[in-house]
């Protein structure tokens, strides 16, 4: 979850933390704590019935606690965007978002309002969505990778096979290598098929009355696609609970990239972290398992199939031997 957390700190902050800092983990661990106030049913109750946010106490500990880590990361951004404020180069290149968002804020909000658009406000809401919305389900994944891998030990040894093959013992594995692992790249779409991250997707809203199928949609209904209805119907997808990659290669073990899955949705307001969410997908699973083999904690302890639900379904932490291989 650092790793990940740190990679999206760089592209907002343009900083980097040593893995070993405590600093880092802390923050992810504060971000996956606000994630949890999404699937609070209290945050439901408020969808509907808004003025029960100035009852948050009724809400309880998680929530009350999820808020509290919210406000403590907003202090922390406020901290970190006014530093940047004071060393910003206007006519240089952006060090990161936070540069970039400030030169465009000077272009149409140079009286620095603070409500609206190009406002501290809106940095503060746009960073924190792409800190939650980035570490939870990119790590989720990862974590689903390694648990099918676990659970699966044949599909494991033939991802080795192609890694050791097509990329050598001692190389750094590059983005550049994609292309070349048709494997990997079916384990990872499998892995998408099957592990739908964000089960309920994000609510959506028609903007003016629209007719699908003879269904009649009038303006302003709440729609929430659900994606996981085609991952798992077994028309599309046969046997669709088991973890299979060879569905997404051809005859000569080609890779073949299906369209109808959609873990990122559609659309425009699709995932906006997909390009990056893709390559880091791959880089950390191409090289766990190019450089370790991942074992159940003691033989036939496999870990068990147990979820949180946060903004994200997460399997629940489990323990596994992680073996460097030679
Ligand atoms: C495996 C990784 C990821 C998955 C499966 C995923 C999936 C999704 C989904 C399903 C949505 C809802 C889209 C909709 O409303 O139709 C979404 C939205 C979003 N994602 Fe991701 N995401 C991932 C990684 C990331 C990353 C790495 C970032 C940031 C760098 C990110 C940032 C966002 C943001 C900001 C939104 C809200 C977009 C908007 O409403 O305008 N996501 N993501």
């Amino acid at each position: 979850m650092a790793c990940v957390g740190n990679i999206i700190f760089h592209l907002l902050f343009g900083i980097s933390e040593p893995l070993e800092d405590e600093a880092i983990h802390k923050r992810a661990e504060t971000a996956f704590q606000v994630a949890k106030t999404f699937n609070h049913p209290f945050v439901y109750l408020v969808t509907l019935f808004p003025f029960l946010k100035y009852f948050r106490f009724l809400a309880g500990k998680t929530y009350e606690e999820s808020i509290r880590c919210c406000e403590e990361l907003s202090i922390f951004y406020k901290r970190l965007i006014q530093e940047h404020r004071e060393t910003i180069n206007y006519e240089g290149e952006p060090r990161d978002y936070t540069d970039a968002f400030l030169m465009a804020q000077r272009k149409h909000n140079p009286n620095l309002n603070e409500e609206g658009e190009w406002s501290d406000k809106q940095l503060i809401g746009v960073v924190g969505d792409m800190f939650f919305a980035g570490i939870e389900t990119t790590t989720t994944t990862l974590e689903m990778f390694v648990y099918y891998m676990i659970h699966n030990p044949e599909i494991q040894k033939k991802l080795y096979e192609e890694l050791d093959r097509v990329i050598g013992k001692d190389k750094t594995i590059a983005m550049s290598d994609q292309p070349k692992l048709p494997y990997l790249n079916a384990c990872l779409q499998e892995i998408q098929r099957i592990t739908v991250v964000a089960p309920i997707n994000l609510f959506h809203r028609t903007s003016e009355e629209i007719t699908i199928d003879g269904y009649n949609i009038p303006k302003d209904t709440i729609i929430i696609p659900e994606f996981e209805m085609v991952h798992k119907d077994e028309k599309q997808f046969p046997d669709p609970w088991k973890f299979d990659p060879t569905r997404f290669l051809d005859a000569k073990n080609n890779f073949v990239k299906d369209d109808r899955l959609t873990p990122f949705s559609v659309g425009k307001r699709a995932c906006v972290g997909e390009a990056l969410a893709r390559m880091e997908l791959f880089i950390f699973a191409a090289t766990f398992f190019h450089r370790f083999e991942f074992l159940p904690e003691e033989p036939n302890k496999l870990p068990k199939y147990e979820f949180n639900y946060t903004l994200t379904k997460n399997i629940k932490a489990f323990n596994c031997r992680i073996i460097e291989r030679k």
